[in-house]
């Protein structure tokens, strides 16, 4: 599945450090950290209807991640809030939107890694879109790619980092397989994830899906893991092998950018009927019903009216 270009990107605006750009307008110096070697932290949010799905958790990981990588300074939820509130109403925006929140650890004083060359502060970078749910509803096709993911003994994915080569290599493979993305093993040849979402199978009426210890503590994973929970379906977090998910009834995956999506074949076997299955919608109905509800008010109609006018 390959991203098409929306020209309704054509003009937005992102923000650097509280300044607004123009998308063909360059806001980073080649000195940043994240330039220099990928030294940063991320989260993908989403917009709907003026308010961020799980905005807390979020800003949580983005925090905790630079606190693990040791960064010298973290902006408050409010400096980030406010920030990410500029930007939106500076593009009329106000639901359908994809937010790429990026903060790296800042402009170096001479190219290099060593942390002790930055002394000028945090980059807080805000890149919203105007881009629905990614994935094709009508099912995926993955590839298990030879790349495996790291886990805490080389690089723990607690850490949300901007070091993707790793997913990169492993979307390479799958692109070259014929699939839409890869499935991903951890060094003992569990399933981890793919490379951009998290999986879950289903399996007799169970739900199961693999712990979080090679891939990132998912904040779609938590809350259909509470979905699961409030609609009485049994969950279980556990070791998985690619067998389990070949020989599963239903396979989807979840993640910010693409929400929830069926998988209909792996490895060219077929998954269940090789069509989205009855838990996967259900479960996708019931996500649609909480983000249509939840989360933190950043934006209002009103705000983004104003901006036109
Ligand atoms: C490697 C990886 N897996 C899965 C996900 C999905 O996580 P979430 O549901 O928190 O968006 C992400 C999102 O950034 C990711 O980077």
């Amino acid at each position: 599945m390959l991203q098409k270009y929306d020209t309704a990107n054509d003009d937005i605006r992102y923000s650097v450090n509280g300044k607004l750009f123009r998308r063909t307008e360059p806001g980073i110096s080649p000195f940043d950290s994240v330039v220099q070697g990928g030294d940063a932290v991320w989260e993908g949010l989403r917009l709907y209807e003026g308010r961020i799905f799980r905005l807390t958790e979020h800003l949580n990981r983005l925090r905790n991640s630079a606190k693990a990588l040791a960064f010298a300074e973290i902006p408050s939820d409010d400096t980030i809030i406010a920030a990410i509130r500029e930007v939106l109403v500076a593009n009329q925006m106000f639901d359908g939107v994809h937010i790429r929140l990026t903060l790296t650890r800042g402009v170096k004083v001479t190219s290099g890694m060593d942390p002790r060359l930055n002394r000028s502060g945090p980059t807080l970078i805000v890149l919203p879109e105007f881009k629905p749910p990614v994935y094709d509803k009508s099912g995926l096709k993955l590839a298990t790619a030879s790349v495996r993911r790291p886990g805490p003994d080389v690089m723990d994915p607690k850490i949300h980092h901007n070091n993707l080569i790793n997913s990169i290599m492993a979307k390479i493979e799958a692109t070259l397989a014929g699939a839409d993305d890869a499935v991903m093993l951890d060094s003992r040849g569990f399933v981890a994830e793919t490379n951009a979402t998290h999986l879950f199978l289903v399996s007799g009426g169970i739900l199961r899906t693999p712990r979080a210890i090679a891939c990132p503590e998912g904040i779609t994973r938590e809350a259909v893991l509470q979905i699961a929970d409030s609609l009485g379906l049994p969950a279980i977090v556990e070791d998985l092998s690619l067998v389990d998910f070949y020989r599963a009834d239903e396979v989807f995956c979840t993640g910010t950018m693409g929400e929830l999506a069926p998988v209909v074949a792996i490895d060219s076997r077929l998954i269940g009927t090789g069509r989205s299955g009855p838990v996967t919608l259900r479960l996708s109905e019931a996500f649609a019903a909480r983000v249509a509800v939840e989360g933190t008010v950043v934006v209002t109609r009103d705000m983004s009216e104003q901006a036109s006018s």
